[in-house]
């Protein structure tokens, strides 16, 4: 199970409007057990009160170099000692300069200076800012030093300009985290094919029948594999979420475009892992001309798509094959029987009718369903730890199969 229990993270918190969100990334890091020491700088204080990280956190919050009353002046240079990683997000550009150049004039720029603890910035800024060259420059210079900076992700700004410059998602940050922390390198040598997110089927030029997936569950899976050391080719139906770095990314819209990818990279794949929402029907001929509205009764015609997973599961060869199961009602028993109609070896099953799990949300609660006549209940937790929850079964089984792989 993924945990970050024992580990020490300074978190610097620097003066965006996205300050906010470190309060959630926070939440996320103490929920895996980390020990947070948060550090703000005195912009960030104008955009968010330090009570709020105090509480969270449930320690002092470090915004002064010099008061003795909050941490002594030598407090820099213990936690600094300590941190087994510094993390600053949101970064602005004027910390990443700062960072960039060795200038020291608060706690946060202090810390960064006195530790050799490994860094990590999350950048957030305007999108000129983000491109400009001297950001680029400092930005530069961080990454050639070894901290590792994100890539910031592309959106609605607070200027209300589009571009790159948002924070990135929390769970891309705690990826990020992990991967510095706990490199559990047990799937090296896997080629792991994820499929994620909805399948589109065109009704007519402009409209499509399609599923309220966004990704979530398989971006998570891609993460996880890259993280525990596999290759993994990444079959994405249309999200709104940045594909994880090293992943190889194969975009598709139709279930045949989905099929058709997937079977062009089956051979190559020790394991399959079907977590897409495919549509489970398509219109029998969308027409070239967009169908006018208000026509009341209209009818359209549908055809099941074909089903990837059962053609996976009959050309099965020795890969392990994993399927997801979308239920809303007598969730295991309707699970087990798509296992067995489709010839997977684990089926992930989860109730999409619940609110705060399934479709669109950070968390799922799963029940793992194996061919061997396994069962295993899982809690309620973050798509990132059922993604490592998932691969560990995995591992699991096949080293308890005489053949190492599926028979
Ligand atoms: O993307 P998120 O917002 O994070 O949400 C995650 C999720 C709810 C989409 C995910 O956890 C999930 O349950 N994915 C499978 C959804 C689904 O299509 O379930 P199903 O019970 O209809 O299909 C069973 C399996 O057959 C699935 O592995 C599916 O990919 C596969 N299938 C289905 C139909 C089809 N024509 N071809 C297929 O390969």
């Amino acid at each position: 199970m993924v945990t970050l229990r024992g580990r020490e993270i300074v978190l610097g918190v620097t003066g965006s409007i996205a300050a906010y969100k470190a309060a959630y990334l926070l939440r996320e890091l103490v929920r895996l057990g980390a020990e947070v020491s948060v550090v703000m700088t005195e912009h960030a204080q104008r955009f968010v009160g330090p009570l709020t990280f105090r509480t969270l956190s449930r320690r002092p919050v470090l915004t002064d170099l010099f008061d003795p009353g909050e941490a002594a002046a030598v407090e820099h240079v213990a936690l600094a000692e300590r941190a087994h990683l510094i993390v600053v997000a949101p970064a602005t550009a004027h910390t990443l300069a700062k960072a960039a150049l060795g200038l020291a004039d608060d706690f946060l720029t202090t810390l960064l200076l006195a530790t050799r603890a490994p860094l990590l910035f999350v950048p957030a800024m305007d999108a000129g800012m983000w491109r400009h060259p001297t950001v680029e420059g400092h930005v530069a210079a961080l990454r050639a030093r070894g901290a590792v900076v994100l890539e910031p992700a592309e959106g609605e700004l607070a200027s209300g300009l589009i571009g790159p410059g948002r924070l990135p998602e929390v769970s891309e940050v705690v990826e990020a985290i992990l991967g510095l922390l706990a490199p559990k390198r047990d799937l090296s040598g896997e080629r792991i094919l994820i499929t994620a997110g909805p399948t589109r089927e065109p009704v007519d030029p402009v409209r499509y029948l399609s599923n309220r997936s966004s990704g979530k569950m398989g971006y998570a899976l891609a993460a996880a594999a890259l993280r525990r050391g596999a290759e993994v080719t990444l079959v994405s139906g249309p999200t709104n979420l940045a594909p994880p770095p090293r992943a190889r990314v194969i975009p598709v819209e139709t279930t045949e475009e989905m099929r058709e990818a997937v079977l062009a990279h089956l051979d190559a794949a020790t394991v399959v892992i079907k977590a897409a929402a495919v549509a489970d029907y398509r219109p029998v001929r969308p027409p070239a001309r967009k169908i006018p509205g208000r026509q009341e009764g209209l009818a359209i015609p549908l055809t099941p798509t074909p089903d990837i997973l059962r053609e996976v599961g009959a050309r099965k060869g020795g890969r392990f094959v994993v399927g997801f199961a979308a239920e809303t009602e007598g969730v295991a028993a309707s699970a087990r029987a798509k296992l067995e109609a489709k010839g997977a070896d684990l089926m992930v099953a989860n109730d999409v009718s619940r609110p705060g799990v399934g479709f669109e949300s950070d968390d799922n609660e799963v029940i793992l369903l194996d061919r061997w006549g396994g069962v295993l209940q899982l809690p309620r937790m973050s798509k990132l730890e059922v993604a490592d929850a998932i691969f560990d079964r995995i591992l699991a089984l096949r080293s308890q199969t005489p053949s190492g792989v599926t028979p």
